[in-house]
């Protein structure tokens, strides 16, 4: 048994079990993003190493520590690019706006993707896996406030329409281009003389990305996180405007939200607004995270596009399902069960004529397999949960007939709960689907 295969660490499957909550989910994000006008788009898993490099922005985790990166094949002319995984994909979204034209739609442009698996050298641990999935939203070719409110209410409808309670709305604002750098002064500057005491991270974050210090989680350095410079004190004129009318339009949405400062966000290219939810029962994780990007499609090369989005982790979302109780739609069951009482080929051919012709008929339906005896069958019957059994029996069949058995039927009257069917009325029977619905 040693020698078995695993996934990997950090990789999981999916079984049949929790499909309930995906198929849910998703078809609840697609019910939400259709009612705010959003379109659905799929990108590449694999890319270009440097568009996350340059996107993320190197001194970020993500990219520094956590990217699945390799040297693809030489091509003809003996050059090699280097790939990635991808670790989020706000990124390939805009490559793919740019690259596609999307610039001369009319704007903005709303744009979603669902089930998107990222895939992050993390270290794994409860809601922390090396392949995750986001459902996730993108705004190009805008910069109006409304939108950041918007992107907030439509996270905020989708978490209610699922039925999870208790979640938490947080935002802040990191600045413009304006304001950002002075910021990051004071902040330094701030810093410092502390920089001694602080987590080795963090002495690496001083130098490559000191937005990230506010985001250490060791517990050495919550006290100086605590009185550090925020960033909504430090704020341009415009940022201020920008953030005010936010939170203006989130009231006016109804969606209730709490103000962190020290919200940050682990990748370089946010601008203004940046948010996380998270719920009361999982702190520390947060259900989604997101902001605003105006300067990211300049970064890959094209002009000025404002964009606003934000990616939330499907398995953290059915984890918190799960603690909150709550339990999506189960599987569809069979509606017929078709079983054959004699182990005869001619029956069992019978057996899968009539199971074809049902599903032709569109009623899911299953039939035994193996050759089993009656009982084993008629247990296999019941265990699908179907609603009707057909049983298939030599002697009626030599006169064209078959029973049809209502597995639902309350009591012991065996003959309330059957009836013979001609062969050749079988779908007629089920249809309409009255007698079938489960
Ligand atoms: P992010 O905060 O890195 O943002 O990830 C978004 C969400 O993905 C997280 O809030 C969490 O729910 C889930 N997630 C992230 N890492 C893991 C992991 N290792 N295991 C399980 N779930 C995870 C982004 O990815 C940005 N692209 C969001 C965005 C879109 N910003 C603008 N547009």
């Amino acid at each position: 048994m040693s020698d078995q295969f695993r996934a990997l660490q950090g990789f999981r499957d999916v079984l049949p079990e929790e499909q309930p909550y995906w198929h849910y989910i998703e078809a609840v994000a697609q019910e939400v993003t259709e009612l705010f006008g959003y379109r659905r788009i799929e990108t590449p898993l694999l890319e270009e190493t440097s568009l996350f490099r340059r996107t993320s922005g190197e001194g970020t985790d993500v990219v520094d520590k956590e990217m699945y990166s390799f040297d693809d094949r030489a091509d003809k002319e003996g050059r090699r690019q280097n790939l990635s995984l991808r670790p989020e994909g706000t990124a390939g979204v805009v490559r793919a706006y740019l690259e596609n034209g999307m610039a001369r739609l009319p704007q903005p442009v709303k744009l979603y993707y669902m089930n998107a698996a990222m895939f992050r050298r993390d270290r794994p641990q409860a809601g922390r896996y090396r392949e995750h999935h986001q459902f996730g939203c993108e705004v190009l070719g805008e910069n109006d406030p409304a939108l950041d409110a918007e992107m907030i209410a439509l996270l905020y409808q989708f978490y209610t329409r699922l039925g999870l309670k208790q979640i938490h709305v947080y935002i802040n604002s990191i600045g413009d281009r304006e304001s950002r750098p002075q910021y990051i002064e004071k902040l330094r500057e701030y810093y410092r003389p502390l920089l001694e005491t602080c987590c080795e991270d963090c002495q690496v974050r001083f130098d490559k990305n000191p937005l990230r210090l506010l985001d250490c989680k060791e517990p050495q350095d919550q006290a100086k996180i605590a009185n550090a410079p925020k960033t909504i004190e430090h704020l341009s004129e415009a940022a201020r405007q920008h953030f005010d009318a936010v939170q203006r339009y989130l009231q006016a949405y109804e969606v209730p939200f709490r103000i962190n400062p020290l919200l940050v966000r682990g990748l370089d290219y946010y601008t203004h607004t940046v948010f996380e939810f998270t719920s009361e029962f999982e702190s520390k994780l947060a259900l989604n995270g997101g902001g605003r990007y105006d300067g990211l499609a300049e970064i890959l090369g094209g002009p000025h596009t404002p964009g606003i989005g934000f990616g939330a982790g499907i398995e953290r979302i059915i984890l918190e399902m799960k603690r909150q109780g709550i339990e999506p739609p189960a599987a569809q069951k069979p509606e017929v069960f078709v079983v054959y009482f004699d182990r005869v080929e001619e029956l069992k051919t019978t057996a899968i004529q009539i199971t074809a012709r049902l599903r032709k008929a569109g009623l899911r339906t299953e039939m035994s397999y193996g050759d089993r005896s009656r009982k084993a069958q008629m247990r296999q019957a019941n265990a699908s949960q179907a609603a009707y059994t057909v049983l298939i029996i030599a002697d009626e069949l030599a006169n064209g007939l078959v029973t049809i058995k209502d597995m639902r039927a309350e009591g012991d009257d065996i003959e309330s709960k059957q009836v013979q069917v001609s062969l050749s009325d079988l779908e007629a029977y089920f249809q309409p689907h009255e007698h079938a619905t489960v």
